[in-house]
């Protein structure tokens, strides 16, 4: 793994924005692995930045979003769906039928099924964009997650449904549960950026740093591939 620190948020957003767009110029279609949460936002700023300034296009390029709630329409304000199109996809010349998220309202082991296709067939994801749980989850994969889990249904734990909250009214009304790509499918890809800013997340890099690979904090199983890179803040790096 290597470890790129950043003085600031901004920089961590500038330095992943620079390894998507060297991707997508890189190749004639490019297959882009996409997160949610708040760390990627500003990188997602940087890319629509990249679109008006540099001239990025991503009329041949693919994205496979990484984790969907279950039973939120795709509509619903909080749904991955619209957060990807409200902060990405409306404000890029990507074609919405080249972008691909779990299905969180249909039947959802086919979707399982149907998802992990995608993946093969769509894929491989040339670049993953990764955040990270303070508890070590990516995607939804939490603790415990079987490390050869290929796309799967969870149940979020307490932790991740209380800070996933500050987005819904009320912490009610946070999904209970989740399809998420697992740890397998997410390894499958040729190369993963890790992001990580914030105090917040300064426990979970130490952990990761620790080179301890654990089911137990699933970002650790990142140490079994061989291209990815942690691009984080000073704040989140300063219990190293
Ligand atoms: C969410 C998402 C993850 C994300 C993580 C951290 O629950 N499912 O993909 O990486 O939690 O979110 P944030 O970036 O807001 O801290």
């Amino acid at each position: 793994m290597k470890v790129v620190v950043c003085a600031n948020y901004d920089e961590v957003s500038v330095k992943a924005a620079q390894l998507v767009e060297a991707q997508i110029l890189g190749n004639d279609h490019s297959v882009l692995g996409l997160a949610t949460g708040s760390t990627p936002l500003g990188l997602y700023e940087r890319l629509v930045e990249g679109v008006k300034l540099r001239g990025i296009s991503y009329k041949n390029v693919c994205t496979i979003n990484l984790d969907e709630y279950l039973g939120l329409d795709k509509g619903h304000p909080e749904s991955y769906r619209t957060f990807m199109t409200e902060n990405l996809f409306d404000k890029i010349d990507i074609v919405i039928g080249n972008t691909y998220i779990p299905d969180g309202t249909s039947d959802s082991a086919e979707e399982c099924l149907r998802y992990e296709q995608v993946i093969d067939s769509v894929g491989p994801i040339d670049l993953q964009v990764l955040g990270i749980g303070r508890n070590g989850h990516i995607g939804f994969n939490e603790p415990g997650t079987d490390s050869n889990s290929l796309t799967h249904v969870v149940e979020l734990v307490a932790s991740t449904r209380e800070s996933n909250a500050r987005f819904f009214t009320s912490i009610d009304e946070v999904p209970t549960h989740a399809i998420t790509t697992g740890i397998k499918s997410i390894l499958k890809s040729k190369e993963i950026i890790l992001l990580a800013s914030g105090k917040d997340k300064a426990e979970a890099v130490r952990t990761l740093l620790n080179k301890d690979v654990t089911e137990s904090f699933p970002a650790s199983i990142l140490w079994n591939h061989d291209n990815v890179t942690l691009i984080v803040d000073r704040d989140a790096y300063e219990l190293v």
